[in-house]
């Protein structure tokens, strides 16, 4: 199931020697349950920070991060890492697959961090590649791997453990247009399969014309993009 989101308030601003530097100011924004989102803003508008308080990396400055009618930063930090590990899915613009591990094997790491017996995990993770269209290379390391592969691989793991909200960021930055465009359309089907909520930051306003809703991050805050 999906997990629904309210971000009320939210400043995050960072101070870096005498630089103040105010990234969010203020954000309002609220996900539904399945929602899926394109979050698009200049580079340095606060996209990034904007997942990362969403998933529970990085504290607001003020404000209020609301998951299922929880406050997310109220919880404690066991509570938190079990959020991390169990309720998201986190997709970058690198894999950050480990180089030396069998695509399988990367994408059970959540299962084994949730204690999940390793041949449990396994299974789940060769479920998942084959979802993903990778059936053919459970056994492929990462360098064996080409970069819409390896970015497949990183959304099974994302998945693995079926996390209500599942947050990309330049998920397909390093990919050609076609490759983006696949991988672009497998995290939407996922998104209406799987129900969990989608947030996709991407630079390629064409990708985020795909979303149902794309929301632009401009001097710290959000505006619903037509
Ligand atoms: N840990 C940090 N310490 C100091 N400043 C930071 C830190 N993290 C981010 N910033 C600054 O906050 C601003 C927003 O960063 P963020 O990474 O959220 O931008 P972005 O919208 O994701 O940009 P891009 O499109 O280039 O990825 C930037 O000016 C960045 O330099
Ligand atoms: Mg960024």
């Amino acid at each position: 199931m999906g997990l629904a989101v309210a971000v009320a308030g939210v400043a995050r601003t960072y101070v870096k020697g005498l630089e103040r530097i105010e990234v969010l100011r203020g954000a309002d924004i609220t996900l539904a349950a399945g929602d899926s989102v394109a979050v698009v803003g200049q580079s340095g508008s606060g996209k990034s920070t904007f997942l990362h308080l969403l998933g529970g990396l990085e504290r607001p400055s003020a404000g209020e991060v609301t998951i299922d009618g929880r406050s997310l930063y109220a919880r404690s930090p066991e509570e938190l890492d079990v959020f991390r590990n169990r309720q998201v899915g986190f997709i970058f613009q690198f894999h950050h697959l480990l180089p030396d591990h069998a695509a399988v094997d990367n994408v059970a790491i959540p299962g084994l961090v949730a204690r999940l017996p390793r041949a449990k995990a396994r299974e789940l993770a060769t479920a998942a590649l084959h979802r993903v269209g990778l059936g053919h290379r459970l056994q492929h390391k990462p360098g064996e791997l080409s970069g819409g592969e390896q970015q497949r691989v990183a959304i099974a793991r994302a998945l693995l453990l079926g996390p209500g909200l599942v947050l990309a960021d330049e998920p397909t930055g390093n990919l050609d247009p076609r490759t983006a465009d696949e991988v672009m359309s497998l995290l939407l089907d996922l998104n209406r399969e799987q129900g969990a909520t989608l947030v996709v930051v991407t630079h390629s306003l064409e990708l985020a014309r795909r979303f149902p809703r794309v929301v632009r991050v401009v001097d710290g805050a959000f505006q619903e993009a037509a």
